[in-house]
């Protein structure tokens, strides 16, 4: 029976070494938490590295044998390719590029040399598990190489691959000294896809230019094959958080939170520590709302979030502590004894916790600089039973798109920010409610497993039409 292999660089759950104990947890991030919800259906595999590092053998052993119970394939990685393949070059060098910062990019061969190596690593482990009919599922930006390595070794198979962050210009993707290895590495899948049309086109555009294929309406001819490339929009798992926001759990914590807060208005904010989400200038603009509206001091509290994330590179480090001045500096000059207008968390939350808040929060701040998709806004929008509320979210995120209803800002301009902050706490409720439903229409509409679905009829129609140029 054939079955579809996922291959991400982190698993959904992670595994830690707590007091010679290994405990597993869930991961965070959009790529983990949106198929993390699926994939156990049918006979799906996912391969990829659970987060640790790990030496000694009877664990690795231990780790393999647990994760195997779900379903899920470790790809052990040492200290240095840590260091040099996913903090080095995924997040120092593909990262930033690929969100508009090259300013913050490293370019450095010994991260390249990981990068082949780790690439190269997980295509050792797909040929160890896959079968000829099987469907190969290559995620994200750690594993650009992956697609044309397993093609190499498998040439028949199916691959898809899917990008979950952005897709730069041209202007920005031609300044990496290895783009046309990079592009090749991708075009060994049959479909690519990514989260808007807009970072499809860029692809394509690259494409032409570095590596001169053509292409024409989403097709690439490299000779061999017709590789398809089209943007499919990654919706979430809506009913669960919307089973969620009605459970008991979630209501206690509701109940608890309410007798906490009172009568406050509550703006949430939910991220990875990351330069991409705008966190300091979103905390700018809240700081900046309260300078111009007085009037709301005492009478609104921001529930921020930060979920740490890559805390070994420098950019994160220094973010994280640019973040902490900022709130210790709006939170001294604003607070009262009775108030204090950020609640400020360093750390993950649990699911039902989560729930609670976007159950209770007037206003989700979503504003990042750039963000391939955003599923906090959609998590956001299905957890409105009562269908109240309001996101202010940005030009920026591809949830954009899609969210036309939301307040839609650009993260740049602060004056902008704050008229959002305003607009959003003094809306009426019918606007609210109408906005809301047509936001969880869609958000119900394109759902996962629509996303999984439209992705691999996709896939199936591609390699049809290859058989039938052949
Ligand atoms: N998230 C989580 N634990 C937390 C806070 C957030 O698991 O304490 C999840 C959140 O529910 C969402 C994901 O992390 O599903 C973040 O995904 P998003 O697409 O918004 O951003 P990414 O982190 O992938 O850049
Ligand atoms: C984003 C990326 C994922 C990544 C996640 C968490 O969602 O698209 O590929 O897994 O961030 O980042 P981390 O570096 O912790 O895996």
């Amino acid at each position: 029976m054939p079955k579809t292999i996922i291959i991400s660089n982190r698993l959904p759950i992670k595994v830690q070494r707590t007091e010679d104990k290994l405990t597993y947890e869930s991961s965070e991030g959009g790529l983990a938490t949106g198929l993390g919800s699926i994939y156990k259906t049918d006979d799906n595999i996912w391969i990829g590295w659970p987060g640790t590092y790990f030496t000694d053998e009877a664990e690795q052993q231990q780790v393999t044998k647990d994760l195997a119970e779900q379903s899920m394939y470790p790809v052990f990685l040492t200290e240095a390719e840590i260091r040099d393949f996913y903090e080095g070059f995924s997040n120092e060098t593909l990262w930033p590029t690929f969100h508009y910062f090259n300013q913050y990019a490293i370019y450095e061969d010994t991260f390249w040399e990981a990068y082949q190596q780790v690439n190269q690593k997980f295509c050792r482990a797909v040929m160890e598990l896959a079968n000829p009919g099987d469907t190969i599922w290559v995620h994200d930006y750690q594993l650009l190489l992956l697609p044309n390595l397993i093609r190499e070794e498998m040439t028949e198979s199916t691959i898809g691959f899917f990008q979950h962050i952005p897709f730069p210009s041209y202007e920005i993707f031609r300044l990496l000294p290895w783009r046309e290895q990079i592009l090749k590495g991708m075009l060994g899948a049959d479909l690519i896809g990514f989260h808007t049309y807009d970072d499809a086109r860029h692809f394509l555009s690259s494409v032409s230019r570095i590596v001169g294929l053509n292409t024409a309406q989403g097709l690439i001819d490299n000779g061999y094959r017709s590789i398809m490339v089209d943007a499919f929009p990654m919706g979430i798992d809506d009913e669960k958080y919307a089973s969620l926001a009605s459970s008991e759990e979630t209501k206690s914590k509701i109940e608890e939170y309410r007798e906490a807060l009172q009568e406050q208005k509550i703006i949430l904010s939910i991220d990875r520590l990351d330069y991409s989400k705008g966190i300091p200038q979103r905390l700018q603009a809240f700081e900046l709302f309260l300078k111009e509206h007085p009037e709301f001091q005492g009478k609104v509290t921001l529930f921020m979030l930060v979920v740490p994330s890559r805390d070994q590179v420098e950019t994160y480090r220094q973010l994280k502590e640019t973040i902490d001045e900022l709130v210790g500096r709006i939170n001294s000059s604003y607070r009262t004894i009775t108030w204090n207008p950020i609640q400020y968390f360093y750390r993950s939350f649990p699911i039902e916790e989560l729930s609670a808040l976007y159950s209770i929060a007037d206003i989700a701040l979503v504003t990042p600089m750039r963000d391939g998709m955003n599923l906090v806004c959609k998590e956001y929008i299905a957890s409105k039973l009562d269908k109240k509320g309001v996101l202010v979210l940005s030009e920026m995120a591809g949830a954009s798109r899609e969210l036309a209803d939301a307040l839609l800002i650009n993260p740049n301009d602060l004056g902008q920010l704050v008229q959002a902050i305003h607009a959003a706490l003094t809306m009426p409720e019918d606007e609210q409610t109408m906005r809301m439903e047509h936001m969880q229409d869609i958000v119900r509409r394109y759902n996962i497993h629509h996303w999984v679905e439209i992705f691999m009829n996709r896939l199936d129609y591609i390699k049809v039409k290859q058989q039938s140029m052949a």
